[in-house]
């Protein structure tokens, strides 16, 4: 992409409707983006049908889940799961009897990581064992999905499959200091990716990340091609991360988390999207918003640019609903601090010297660099000191908000989409929030047009 698309109008659901089903290609995690997108299918009267990663047992097989596990998931999903596992990645697998890449990772110290070189032939053979291991248990999940769907029926399948970090001691502590190290813990995430575990880890995310969805695509093509020939439609989402368009000095101003070292494996992804596009087929990556969840907390100082959420909630046109956001957060603060001390903290970080030089599309993902992980790391844990309580934070309340939103957006937007790859800016968010909330129109401000050109 040379530069963010941004979703800009909201629509409404006119496709799907009851008895119409819902994939959810993914776990689903109690706040994860996921759960905005199933609210919207549970209302439109879709049917639910989930799958599951699997669990690892104790000599890390792979088995599917126990039915005490199977029911808890289920009544989570409010949907049926095939249990058939589905973990991505490579990083547990080998050829029968040999080391796998997270054995042979276990051999590299913090004294030897960075110069330590892998066998890539030997790394490339765990991974064609881990692709078929995939795949194979994929087209078992489409033989049964397909039984799951009467003649008649659109077919909605989300993806939001992301990970791939491998449980090796070494990279954990490596993983802690790149996202969570200031000073003299800081690392720089370019001698990550210069390392041969780098790029195994890069590789790996490719894996879980994008090419999860190219397998999507390829194998639920019968099923596409049965809806289709009897006059139903199909569409395919995914969850993007590429930066977020957000008020940067009453302004709207794409920006990024540094270093989001997935963002090589994000762009794969959106590649996906747009190679089926130009076959003609319906899948969208809606590139979101920095939130906090299960799969996010990793990366300190995610929060800062979603807090000024606030501030586009009042700027596009919000009234009694988003005045009681901004008193509901500012009742999370410790006694002496305000809203405005946060925002002023966020604004200041946004407009350094050591910050400006990060907000550059075209370079995205820039390596982290020691003054700009220190002020971003140090912003986030000063503004979590402004907290009552550590546990509750403005960016949960907001996080929950861009779930809601997002949610209604994709689900409005795949009905007609519009493009292979959409971003999901502040703007749109605000204004969908403020439309649910308020009654408040929901129209396309001059602002997000400015966006683009911003960009
Ligand atoms: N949190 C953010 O700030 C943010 C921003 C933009 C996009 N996203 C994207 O949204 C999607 C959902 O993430 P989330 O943040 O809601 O977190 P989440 O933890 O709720 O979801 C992560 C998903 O990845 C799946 N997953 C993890 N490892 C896997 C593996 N090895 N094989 C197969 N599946 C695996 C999980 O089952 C789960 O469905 C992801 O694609 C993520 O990149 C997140």
């Amino acid at each position: 992409m040379k530069k963010p698309i941004a979703l800009k109008n909201i629509s409404e659901n006119t496709v799907f409707r009851k008895g119409d089903v819902f994939v959810l290609f993914g776990e689903l995690f109690g706040r994860g983006y996921a759960t905005g997108l199933l609210d919207q299918a549970r209302k439109a009267g879709m049917q639910i049908v989930g799958i599951t990663v699997g669990r690892r047992d104790e000599n890390n097989a792979l088995r599917p889940l126990t039915s005490d596990e199977l029911s808890e998931a289920e009544a989570r999903l409010g949907g049926t799961i095939i249990n058939i596992p589905l973990m991505a990645g490579f990083d547990l697998d080998a050829p029968a009897g040999g080391p796998t890449p997270t054995d042979l990772l276990a051999g590299l110290t913090l004294e030897s990581w960075e110069r330590e070189k892998l066998d890539w032939d030997y790394i490339e053979k765990c991974q064609a064992v881990a692709t078929e291991r995939f795949t194979g248990a994929l087209s078992q999940v489409m033989a049964v999905l397909d039984g799951m769907i009467p003649a008649g029926r659109n077919v909605f399948f989300a993806h939001t499959m992301a990970g791939g970090i491998p449980k090796a001691k070494v990279f954990l502590v490596v993983a802690n200091k790149i996202y969570k190290g200031t000073g003299a813990r800081h690392m720089s995430s370019q001698a990550l990716i210069d390392s041969d575990m780098g790029k195994l880890i890069l590789r790996n995310f490719d894996e879980v990340s994008a090419n999860t969805f190219q397998h999507l695509l390829d194998f639920s093509a019968a099923i596409r091609e049965r809806v289709e020939t009897s006059g139903g439609q199909v569409r395919y989402t995914a969850y993007g991360y590429h930066g977020t368009g957000i008020l940067i000095g009453g302004e709207y101003r794409w920006q990024t988390y540094t270093n989001y070292t997935q963002g090589y494996a994000k762009m794969r992804l959106e590649g996906i999207a747009e190679d089926a596009w130009a076959k003609g087929v319906k899948a969208t990556v809606y590139n979101c918003p920095e939130i906090r969840t299960n799969s996010s907390d990793v990366f300190t100082g995610i929060e800062l640019p979603l807090i000024p959420l606030l501030l586009a909630l009042k700027k596009e046109n919000g009234g009694k609903w988003a005045d009681e956001q901004w008193q509901a957060c500012e009742a999370l603060l410790a006694d002496g601090f305000t809203l405005d001390d946060v925002i002023a903290k966020i604004s200041s970080l946004q407009a350094s010297d050591v910050m400006v030089p990060f907000y550059d599309f075209s370079a995205w993902p820039m390596p982290n660099s020691q003054t700009q992980a220190d002020l971003t790391i140090g912003t986030s844990n000063e503004i979590t000191a402004m907290h009552r309580d550590s546990k509750v934070m403005i960016s949960d309340l907001l996080s929950a908000l861009v779930v809601e939103a997002t949610g209604q957006l994709i689900f409005g937007a795949s009905s007609e989409p519009h493009a292979p790859v959409q971003w999901l800016n502040h703007d749109v968010v605000a204004r969908r929030l403020n439309a649910s909330h308020e009654g408040v129109s929901a129209k396309a401000g001059a602002a997000s047009s400015q966006m683009e050109t911003a960009a």
